[in-house]
């Protein structure tokens, strides 16, 4: 025998939930259900006094609108998708905090999920959201092209690219001159007196990656017109803190030995240090160390990181409201919001070698 229960969803009990509908609502305040539904979906049209007290009947019997029937009949969802590579890097989380600050403002809520750099997953999250009928995509893409994306084109979904750049009238984007930020860390490093660097890079299947890269080379080519600089790479199938960990026997086998090396984002960066310090390498004396997104941490560590900040609470932000335009705005045009790199220079690379 199972208890019908209304209102609280079902605990561990063995009870069937039966949710609150409208009617129970509309009884309890005595009103109409069409009364309920104008208050839930068109609050001006109602008396303040029936609208206060439909309101009071919601609460008291914990009614909760159904946002499929809801959809069903033509409403919003007022929901955004958010699709990023890997929810475990604050870079991510912080590009999200930026996005959801400003569409929270606007009713909205957010649904997020990582990737993890697999274009399968990216596939099946994109189409559960779709499913879920968000009004909007954020993703930033986990293939080197953007061919799996070209269905959300077709289908009209508003999708603005976070941290990626698009061909101008495909997507709306949010991007940071990578280029510019590898060839800041890289130039950083000569000027300090570096001759010779290792550049510690993630999967080059990632635009960032092949950005950041072209930038070291750039500052390369540049300075070694006045006197011989070298940038040799390593790179891990992932950017994260266990990668950069387990590249430091391979750095510090190296032969020449580098002197410094430049990572391609924090988290390697990060597993570099810990590396080093479990084998008493001296930062920088013995090897300066330079990241890549400027997360909180890195100025909390000792010696603090040096890094190539991106402002990734910004990058949310434009992206969000890149978004509310194309939803809103039938005039909308497609188009890119840059942002520029910019070095933060801290302990981890302030010696010469
Ligand atoms: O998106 C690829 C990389 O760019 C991420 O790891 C993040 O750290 C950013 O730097």
């Amino acid at each position: 025998m199972t208890r019908k229960n209304r209102g609280a969803p079902p605990t561990n009990e063995s009870r069937t939930w039966v949710p609150v509908t409208i009617r129970d609502v509309a009884k309890v305040a005595g009103v109409s259900t069409g009364t309920v539904s104008n208050v839930l979906n068109r609050p001006d049209i109602v008396a303040e006094a029936t609208r206060r007290r439909v309101l009071e009947a919601v609460e008291t019997t914990g009614f909760i609108r159904n946002t499929q029937a809801y959809q069903l009949r033509g409403g919003r969802s007022h929901t955004v998708g958010v699709v990023v590579l890997d929810v475990s890097n604050p870079f991510f989380t912080e590009m999200f905090r930026g996005a959801e600050s400003s569409l929270q403002a606007e009713g909205y809520v957010l649904m997020l999920a990582s990737t993890d750099d697999s274009v399968e997953r990216e596939a099946s999250f994109v189409r559960a959201m779709e499913e879920h009928r968000v009004e909007g995509i954020l993703i930033t893409p986990a293939a080197a092209d953007l061919e799996g994306l070209a269905g959300l084109r077709t289908r009209g979904v508003p999708t603005v690219l976070l941290d990626r750049k698009a061909a101008a009238d495909e997507f709306c984007s949010v991007t940071v001159d990578d280029v510019r930020g590898g060839e800041l860390a890289a130039r950083h490093l000569f000027d300090m007196g570096h001759t010779r660097i290792v550049f510690f890079n993630g999967p080059t299947t990632i635009r960032q990656c092949r950005d950041r890269r072209q930038g070291v080379r750039k500052a390369v080519r540049a300075l070694s017109k006045r006197s011989p600089r070298e940038a040799s790479e390593l790179s891990v199938g992932a950017l994260t803190v266990r990668h950069g960990e387990e590249v430091v026997e391979r750095i510090l086998s190296m032969v020449p030995r580098p002197t410094a090396v430049m990572c391609a984002n924090d988290l390697l960066a990060l597993g570099v240090l810990r590396g080093l310090a479990s084998r008493d390498v001296r930062v920088p004396e013995d090897l300066a160390v330079v990241g890549y997104d400027d997360l909180i941490f890195g100025s909390m560590l000792s010696p603090a990181l040096t890094s190539v900040r991106q402002p990734a609470f910004e990058l949310g932000v434009a992206a969000a409201e890149l978004l509310l335009d194309e939803v809103r705005n039938p005039e909308h045009r497609h188009r890119e919001v840059r942002f520029e790199p910019e070095l933060v220079v801290r302990a981890s690379s302030s010696t010469a070698p």
